[in-house]
């Protein structure tokens, strides 16, 4: 029996800069927090508790927060606040600076390159539509950077309502994660209603690689395993994905989760996992397949 791992599974290169980010942070010997969860998956944020890294839950948390007091002991333990892949709205940023704490900038370069596209594009007057979900952190820091009238669309729905004024300018960017296809049919209702203005793709292949592959595999193996977050809605997407080639598709969020009973017929074991999945658990479910069955 073989067992086989998708081309492309598990932290994107972003996630992984971020994660790998938080662990040097670590080492540092200072008090790290990051704001927000580092990334959506409960076994890493976890461990990192564990190593007394804690997460800012929210904007009135970090306002409410003084780094004179974090610890008293040492000059050396102040704060240093880690801001993770989906980046934030320049709000946070200076209230994040003003208040005294080393910050480190872990947001993913292609989420950097949308904020100075939206700051750029604002600035000379266009009007930023970000095609997304609203309430994403990722979308809600892109708007951040906006410096005049900004728009967030996700439907076709609330694209064909959108009024298109004659004088304005309009600047469209994407949500990294958000569906292709969507946003190609989103930019064509708007080609509809004659704009004015410029399209910039800023989606990530990431997510697009990662099912792409998910698929091809699934549509090989007798068995596979999808391997996320309980709440990761990239994982689902692959376990969706995955069912619909292989009948036999497991959903787990560690090994705890798996029970297989393998079949002597099965050949093949495909494995899988979402983009907040860490490359540790990802062997550890291969090489307990590998050497139980
Ligand atoms: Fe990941 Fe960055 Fe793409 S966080 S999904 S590599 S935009």
């Amino acid at each position: 029996m073989e067992v086989r791992l998708a081309e492309c599974a598990g932290f994107c290169f972003g996630v992984k800069r971020a994660v790998d980010t938080v662990y040097e942070q670590i080492k540092t010997g200072k008090t790290i927090y990051t704001y927000g969860p580092i990334v959506h998956n409960e076994e890493v944020v976890k461990d990192l508790e564990k190593q007394g890294v804690r997460v800012i839950g929210s904007r009135e948390e970090l306002l409410s927060m003084n780094p004179e007091k974090v610890s008293d002991d040492q000059e050396a333990k102040k704060g240093t606040i880690i801001i993770r892949a989906h980046g934030v709205p320049r709000e946070i940023q200076n209230i994040l600076e003003q208040k005294g704490f080393e910050c480190v900038d872990a947001t993913c370069p292609f989420v950097k390159r949308i904020h100075r596209i939206v700051e750029k594009e604002s600035n000379s007057g266009k009007h930023i539509i970000i095609i997304g979900n609203p309430g994403h952190p990722e979308v809600e820091g892109i708007r951040g950077w906006c410096n005049g009238p900004v728009t967030v669309l996700e439907t076709y729905k609330e694209a064909e309502k959108f009024e298109v004024k004659p004088e304005e300018e309009l600047c469209i960017v994407s949500q990294t994660t958000f569906n292709y296809n969507k946003f190609q049919h989103i930019v064509e209702i708007f080609e509809k209603k004659g704009y004015n203005g410029t399209v910039v793709n800023t989606i990530c292949n990431a997510t697009e690689e990662r099912q792409r592959s998910a698929k091809a595999l699934a549509a090989q193996a007798d068995v596979m395993i999808v391997i996320g977050g309980r709440h990761s809605s990239n994982t689902r997407k692959l376990y969706e994905i995955c069912s619909g080639e292989c009948a036999q598709t497991y959903y787990i969020q560690t090994l705890d989760d798996l029970h297989l009973e393998l079949p002597k017929a099965v050949r093949l074991v495909g494995i899988t996992a979402g983009a907040s999945t860490p490359n540790k658990l990802i062997e550890e479910v291969q090489n307990y397949v590998r050497v139980n069955f």
